[in-house]
């Protein structure tokens, strides 16, 4: 993951929290392991957190503790990220008391985030910091035409914010506020973990609400900075409660995703119907026609043409290649130049050097086509390697499995495959051979010598009109 660091001036840390159940989700994967843009939602807080230059994380979780802990150890093999268990999940201010121990002597500033916002950006905390750098408490805000479920951000006579109400346990007149708590924090060590220790349970939820902070910072009075958050920058900040709120974050990532190609100068027929991983790299004058998929860690190289309806996952597409429409590749490699589908589909560990051309119902697997070399039509080459400007015929099969293991195929440069040929793996063709239309090829073919296994065709002359002439006959008489 990039870990570009976006300069901040005191030292900061980051709990995030993420021991809840995610219930409304209905899934028994966490909610927080969900993936938008090809990355697990924790995950992107995870990023835009050590991007904003926050280097010490600490991740409260609970549910599906080991689960969340082996995906973020897999993904951020370097980070400082401590952990700190919630085992029963008592509330927000509960969980960030569970993160004390993780971050004892820490004396800088703590970001409080939620591992359920996942489009939240680096820029936004850099923003926050820019704007607030001393106060000891920032509380993020927005507005909301309908705030529904937000806590409400209640404002004395000259607007500073002294609580935060719960919608569960607002009065009338405090529901009507439409401006929100974000669940988004800066606090200083010192503040927080004094305040946490006042925090009672005496609310609707009978839970320690994180929220009961301002009350206390206000009582302190301690300069308490609200911003409230609009357009984009809200949007940021929404969280992901069940598979809607999901369908529509993969869809803002995607949008954001399919703008930073746009103007890195790639071209997007219609990028609304464009599906990409956060890993995957394009590179510019690339053209993207409508309804692909470009997905895990696929590296795109400049001039390639995608056209519509392919689907690609790990590949890299060297300078200038075409995919034509409906191609289905994975784990392949595509040199430059070269030209594959309609309808293609290359498997894992194929490699397709500069110029190579694979056609329209043509699947590879585990093989490598050498420069220049084709297999324009209806083929299946697996475990094989097909020499420079080899030419393999329509109906060409590599029969590279017999029940037990798979065989080898090697063919060499500028050998000729015709139609319909078998090779029946383990099996060498070598260089400049010639395999006649419709040979089963079990022994090796010598370089430059003729294979075929064709039975003689046999002519019986006027047969076909005798025999029409008898059935026409028989038809009559019935
Ligand atoms: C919280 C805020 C609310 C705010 C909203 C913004 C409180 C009391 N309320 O409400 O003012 O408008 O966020 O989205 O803080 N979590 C734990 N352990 C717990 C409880 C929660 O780790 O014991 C985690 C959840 O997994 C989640 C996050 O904390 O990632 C927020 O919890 P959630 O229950 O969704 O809070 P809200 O009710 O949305
Ligand atoms: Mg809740």
């Amino acid at each position: 993951m990039s870990q570009e660091n976006i300069q901040q001036a005191k030292p900061s840390a980051a709990i995030i929290m993420a021991a809840g159940k995610g219930t409304r989700m209905r899934s028994s994967l966490s909610k927080v392991l969900h993936e938008v843009a090809g990355i697990p939602m924790i995950a992107r807080v995870i990023s835009a957190t050590l991007q904003a230059g926050i280097s010490r994380v600490v991740i409260v979780i609970g549910h599906q503790s080991e689960a969340v802990q082996s995906c973020v150890q897999k993904l951020f093999p370097q980070a400082d990220i401590r952990w700190a268990i919630q085992a029963e999940q008592k509330g927000t201010a509960h969980a960030v008391m569970c993160a004390e121990e993780a971050l004892y002597g820490f004396e800088g500033q703590v970001w409080i985030l939620s591992g359920d916002v996942p489009t939240l950006g680096a820029e936004l905390l850099a923003n926050i910091n820019q704007e607030y750098p001393t106060h000891p408490l920032v509380v993020t805000g927005m507005k909301l035409a309908e705030p529904k479920a937000y806590g409400r951000l209640l404002k004395d006579q000259v607007g500073g914010l002294y609580a935060i109400r719960e919608a569960k346990d607002c009065q009338a007149h405090e529901l009507k506020v439409d401006e929100v708590n974000a669940g988004l924090y800066r606090v200083d060590a010192q503040l927080l973990f004094a305040g946490l220790k006042t925090i009672q349970t005496d609310n609707a939820q009978g839970e320690y609400y994180l929220t009961d902070l301002v009350d206390f910072a206000y009582q302190q009075k301690v300069e308490i900075a609200c911003p409230i958050l609009q357009g984009e920058q809200a949007e940021q900040l929404e969280g992901v409660n069940d598979r809607i709120d999901l369908a529509r974050a993969e869809s803002r990532a995607q949008a954001h995703l399919a703008q930073k190609l746009m103007r890195a100068g790639v071209t997007l027929l219609r990028p609304e119907t464009l599906r990409l991983s956060e890993s995957v790299s394009v590179q510019q004058d690339v053209l993207i026609e409508e309804d692909v998929t470009l997905i895990g860690h696929s590296q795109i190289s400049s001039h390639v043409v995608i056209e519509r309806g392919c689907w690609i996952k790990d590949c890299v597409i060297e300078n200038g290649a075409v995919i034509k429409a409906f191609s289905h590749l994975e784990g392949a490699q595509v040199g430059s130049k070269a030209q594959v589908g309609p309808f293609a589909r290359l498997r894992e560990g194929t490699i397709l050097e500069a110029q190579v051309k694979v056609g329209n119902f043509v699947e590879t697997k585990k093989t490598r086509l050498e420069e220049g070399a084709k297999a324009s039509h209806l083929s299946y080459l697996g475990d094989a390697i097909i020499g420079s400007k080899a030419n393999i015929g329509a109906g060409t099969i590599t029969c590279n499995y017999d029940g037990y293991q798979k065989h080898r195929t090697e063919i060499g440069a500028g050998a000729f495959i015709g139609s319909d040929t078998q090779l029946v793996a383990p099996v060498v063709v070598g260089e400049g051979a010639f395999v006649a239309a419709g040979t089963t090829v079990s022994q090796d073919v010598p370089a430059h010598s003729l294979a075929l296994t064709r039975p003689q065709t046999i002519h019986k002359e006027a047969w076909a009109e005798n025999f029409h002439t008898k059935m026409k006959a028989l038809k009559e008489q019935k």
